[in-house]
């Protein structure tokens, strides 16, 4: 395998449990692959293994205060954090995944996760009952949820003599999940991109709105998709209950169709991409009452729409050369001839259809089936997949024509 982890900038933080001793082996095998280490420690985690042991192995001055002892000067949590390429904790305590998914950061390996813009691996190493323990496992859970990859420990006999799972995972595998984890293709590396998400809601007056079923889904699950093949991501959200785990998406949120066109016109130029797969109203109320509109008072009543701007056909008429531009389509019936129309009149690159008439496809699924049509014409058929995995294959085909300009 090629040396992927070659002059990567890797923060070790180690914290206080018996399996701090096989972090001296983790450093020498990063360092031998040619990796940078900067060793951090837990002040519990310097009861386990001597700092000095870490500071040889690594070559470089071992991190466990906010202030330098020697000097007073200031060991800078950001600067670390924008540092790594990626951060690892191995061994990792119940207790400082605990402080990690609650944000307690009072010392100087939490506070550097939580400046941290690379990816961050987790080896759990705690007795068979801690790990089991619903407390432990929710903070697990909180921190999968915000892209950490936690690598989960073996099973076989713990310095308590219990037998069970808890036991760190051993150094020459948690080296080879980074090398896996670096050796995975960036396609999208350095790219910027622009999505925008889910419904709008058009307002008639104060509590009451025109909106649509569109759950956001498919477009969250691209901005993760893209963010993790390298992308820097605005994701131009209507108003959804979802959440971004990734850092390099920036998210906006808006409300109505006017507002996300002003986000997607001004967010467009900076991009070299955009893939529009909001459900935008194509209607707003004329007019929006400043007070709720009463019954009583206004008996029966015809409310006025008037069209909003498409935000798709206003891109694609400002797009450079150099710039894709993806749209979506959701059609019921004449799927291919509807969608091939949308295309050109938007300038679109390519569309990604998807048929009402499939089932577990659409609005609210978790699964889709798209057709991707080329602006020449070609059409590629995919299977049902899950929205994830649809996800990749829009990006496959995204990267393909945004590296056309390199
Ligand atoms: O014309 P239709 O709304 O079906 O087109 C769908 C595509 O156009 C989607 O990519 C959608 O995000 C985009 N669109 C838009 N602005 C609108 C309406 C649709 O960007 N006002």
């Amino acid at each position: 395998m090629e040396n992927v982890l070659k002059n990567k900038h890797i923060v070790l933080g180690i914290t206080g449990s018996i399996a701090a001793y096989k972090a001296a082996y983790l450093v020498r095998a990063l360092v031998k692959k040619g990796a940078e280490v900067q060793v951090i420690m837990t002040p519990a985690g310097k009861e386990f293994i001597a700092p000095l042991t870490l500071s040889t192995l690594s070559s470089k001055p071992v991190i466990s205060e906010f202030f330098s002892n020697r000097d007073g000067s200031w060991n800078s949590h950001v600067d670390l954090g924008l540092w790594a390429d990626a951060m690892l904790i191995a061994p990792a305590t119940a207790a400082t995944i605990g402080k990690m998914a609650q944000g307690i950061a009072d010392n100087m390996l939490i506070t550097t996760y939580l400046s941290c813009k690379a990816p961050v691996f987790i080896a759990p190493a705690m007795d068979l009952d801690m790990f089991a323990h619903p407390s432990t496992q929710q903070n697990l859970d909180r921190l999968r949820s915000f892209g950490n990859q936690i690598i989960e420990p073996g099973e076989g006999e713990l310095a308590s003599h219990l037998i069970g799972k808890g036991r760190m995972e051993e150094p020459e595998i948690i080296v080879a999940a980074l090398e896996a984890f670096f050796s995975q293709k960036q396609q999208l590396e350095k790219k910027k991109i622009v999505i925008t998400a889910g419904p709008t809601y058009e307002k008639i007056d104060p509590v009451r709105f025109i909106g649509n079923y569109s759950s956001g889904k498919m477009g969250f699950a691209l901005a993760e998709a893209c963010a993790a093949q390298g992308a820097a991501v605005t994701l131009i959200a209507g108003p959804v209950a979802l959440q971004t785990q990734h850092p390099a998406i920036h998210r906006i949120d808006v409300e109505s169709a006017d507002e996300m066109y002003a986000a997607a016109m001004s967010s467009f130029p900076e991009a070299d991409a955009a893939i529009l797969c909001a459900a935008v109203a194509d209607y707003k109320p004329e007019t929006e009452a400043t007070e709720k509109i009463k019954r009583e008072t206004k008996g029966e009543m015809t409310l006025n729409l008037v069209p909003n701007r498409d935000i798709a056909a206003a891109l694609g008429a400002v797009k450079r050369p150099d710039q894709i531009l993806a749209g979506f389509a959701l059609e019921t019936n004449n799927e291919q001839s509807h969608a091939e129309s949308k295309l050109k009149r938007k300038n679109l690159d390519f569309i990604v259809l998807n048929s009402m008439r499939d089932a577990g496809a659409g609005f609210q699924h978790d699964t889709n089936k798209i057709d991707i049509i080329d602006a020449d014409g070609s059409i590629i058929r995919y299977p049902l997949k899950p929205k994830s995995e649809v996800a990749f294959d829009i990006i496959d085909h995204l990267a393909m024509l945004v590296n056309k300009y390199d």
